[in-house]
């Protein structure tokens, strides 16, 4: 009988079973980001903003998903803070960056997006964190966006009452240049540790998150302009105070 895709694909993604590489097979290493154009803003330094301090063992204790948020807006300090700390570069070498998550290899194939809704200093739209520059880049003023990502998240509510929206997308190619076909475990493994460290930082900041994965990929994937092979999204996680 044949398998079905779950198990095959554990099978088919163990190392006796994989064919050679891209970076095995000599290719060119992928950018470590994707390209953009427009006018970036800049974000404040993510390190002077003044919070709560939340030991960590506390912070592990207490987070968990919050489903419900106040009207109280985020600033773009705690905004920069957020960014950082789930995608922040830290060290750039000429063909990696080293960040506050872990990542297979180093690969770091996301790329954030990040629904705003209601922050301080920031227009409502939809943004791109260029993690190499710090920095926010503007790619939508859709007004109907905040209501097409809650649609495409099964109609959850959190989207509509957020302050903003992390949407993570895979640029798979940056994790399947060294892993091949087994990059797409990677790549969900590596979306936990990011979007962990937003729980622990919402502790910090009086807000709360939660994780979403049921969502339409096919939605979410057109909202976010993306082809849904080459990069797709992965992960998402509203933010709001509490
Ligand atoms: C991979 C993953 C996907 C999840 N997807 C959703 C989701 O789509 N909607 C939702 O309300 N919660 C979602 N959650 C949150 C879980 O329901 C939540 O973590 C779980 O109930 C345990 O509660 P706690 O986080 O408060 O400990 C998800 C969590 C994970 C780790």
């Amino acid at each position: 009988m044949s398998k079905s895709i779950g198990p095959l694909f554990m099978e088919k993604t163990m190392y006796k079973n994989m064919p050679k590489t891209p970076r095995q097979n000599q290719a060119e290493k992928p950018p470590l980001q994707m390209p953009y154009s427009g006018t970036p803003i800049d974000l404040p330094n993510p390190m002077a903003l003044e919070h709560k301090d939340v030991a960590l063992d506390k912070a592990m204790i207490d987070r968990k998903s919050h489903r419900k948020y106040t009207d109280q807006p985020l600033n773009l300090k705690e905004v920069s803070y957020l960014l950082y700390v789930s995608q922040g570069v830290k060290k750039t070498t000429e063909n990696n960056t080293f960040r506050t998550v872990p990542s297979a290899g180093a690969s770091h194939a996301f790329e954030t997006y990040i629904l705003i809704r209601n922050v301080v200093d920031l227009s409502p739209g939809l943004y791109r964190y260029l993690a190499l520059e710090h920095q926010l880049l503007k790619v939508s003023d859709d007004p109907n966006l905040t209501t097409k990502v809650k649609v495409a998240c099964l109609d959850q509510p959190m989207i509509e009452t957020s302050a903003l929206t992390f949407l993570w997308v895979a640029d798979i190619k940056r994790m399947h240049y060294k892993y091949g076909e087994r990059g797409y475990r990677f790549i969900f493994l590596d979306a936990g540790h990011v979007c962990q460290n937003i729980y622990l930082a919402c502790e910090n900041l009086g807000a709360g998150t939660v994780a979403i994965a049921a969502y339409d990929d096919t939605a979410v994937n057109a909202v976010l302009k993306l082809d849904g092979e080459a990069q797709f999204a992965t992960y998402i996680a509203p933010v709001g105070k509490i």
